[in-house]
């Protein structure tokens, strides 16, 4: 038989199309499938009301007013989806961010007015203060004029300790307001070891966190900045966020994270970063939780808007390739999209 023969002979041929040849049979063999159950939903809101403001860089996605909360809410539980994690747009920020931490802040009010007619929805809040502070940056920034200057570190440096109370203090806040979970999301150094100890000595002990681990210094944020007003009025992130080539160092900073307690890691953003979901996945047992953001979400849209793709197509190729890679949990603005599809396809 010559090689060409040899190849095209049926017998040796090893083929796994008959196992596709129909949906039936693909739909038995598929080894990941999506599950409403698994996705948060994202919510900006504002204070106001009857706003619903769209965002110009995130088709589709809107900051609303805290009095349309339980309409959006009642909207997504239509739809089946449990959990939200919340962005607050303050009235107005100052030096500490300190609408994060008063009880009458924007999250805070929306936490409140959520539980109380939602409990069973598991609320999410995300904890970082560039939402909050008139430089934009992620916590306490060393400045000449502040009672805590520090003349040996730089101006505008991020001041890591101070950084860690303001956090303990919004992250109380937060949970007295009824939060399930606490997302940190500035990777401020020893962030889960303080809100741990922090949360369990003020009876919190209930209250899970779920650390932004893994979070890169990433372009991809870009529309959620404009969505939730937070871009730095100087400088950039890359002194707390991870540089986009490193590996080695989301292990090292979950490790960190696990033995502090944590309970949940998170991985951010979602795409260009599956390669570390999985590694995450076969090196800790904790769930894992992918952000699929902003920036993600805005390609896909544009892509699909100047019909270079199918919108749907990519909507669930996308989130199926990001808990193929590993993800228990995914925040994805596409939630009320995927809930519907998956809806329509009777897999809820
Ligand atoms: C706050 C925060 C950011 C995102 C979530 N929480 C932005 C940032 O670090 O600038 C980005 C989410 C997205 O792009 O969808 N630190
Ligand atoms: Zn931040």
């Amino acid at each position: 038989m010559s090689k060409e023969e040899e190849y095209l002979n049926p017998k040796k041929t090893i083929t796994s199309r008959r196992l596709r040849l129909n949906p039936e049979i693909r739909k038995i063999f598929k080894e990941t499938t999506l599950n409403v159950d698994n996705f948060i939903a994202p919510i900006f809101v504002c204070f106001g009301e009857n706003k619903k403001i769209p965002i110009q860089s995130m088709p589709n996605q809107y900051q609303i007013s805290i009095d349309k909360l339980e309409d959006e809410i009642f909207e997504l539980k239509q739809l089946g989806i449990s959990s939200v994690i919340l962005f607050g747009i303050p009235e107005k920020k100052d030096f500490l961010g300190s609408d994060n931490f008063s009880d009458n802040g924007i999250v805070p009010s929306a936490i409140r007015i959520i539980k109380n007619k939602f409990p069973e929805i598991i609320v999410i809040s995300d904890l970082c203060f560039c939402e909050y502070t008139d430089h934009g940056h992620c916590g306490v920034i060393n400045l000449p004029e502040a009672e805590f200057y520090q003349p040996n570190l730089e101006e505008g440096y991020l001041l890591n300790q101070e950084t860690l109370k303001v956090l303990n203090d919004a992250a109380l806040i937060h949970a007295n307001a009824g939060a399930d979970i606490i997302a940190p999301s500035g990777m401020i150094d020893g962030t889960v070891r303080s809100l741990r100890t922090h949360l369990d000595t003020n009876g919190f002990e209930k209250v899970a966190i779920m650390n932004y681990s893994v979070k890169y210094k990433s372009s991809l944020y870009e529309p959620f900045r404009d969505a939730a007003e937070s871009s730095p009025s100087f400088g950039d992130r890359s002194q707390y966020q991870m540089d986009f080539s490193n590996r080695r160092e989301a292990i090292k900073k979950v490790k960190e994270d696990y033995e502090n307690g944590v309970d949940i890691i998170m991985v951010k953003p979602a795409m260009f970063y599956q390669d570390v979901i999985r590694e995450l996945r076969d090196n800790f047992e904790l769930p894992i939780c992918a952000y699929q953001v902003s920036g993600e979400y805005s390609m896909i849209h544009n892509a699909a808007s100047n019909n270079l793709i199918d919108l749907n197509q990519a909507i669930l190729e996308s989130l199926l390739s990001i808990k193929r890679s590993g993800a228990d949990l995914i925040i994805t603005y596409f939630a009320k999209e995927i809930s519907n599809m998956l809806k329509q396809n009777g897999e809820i």
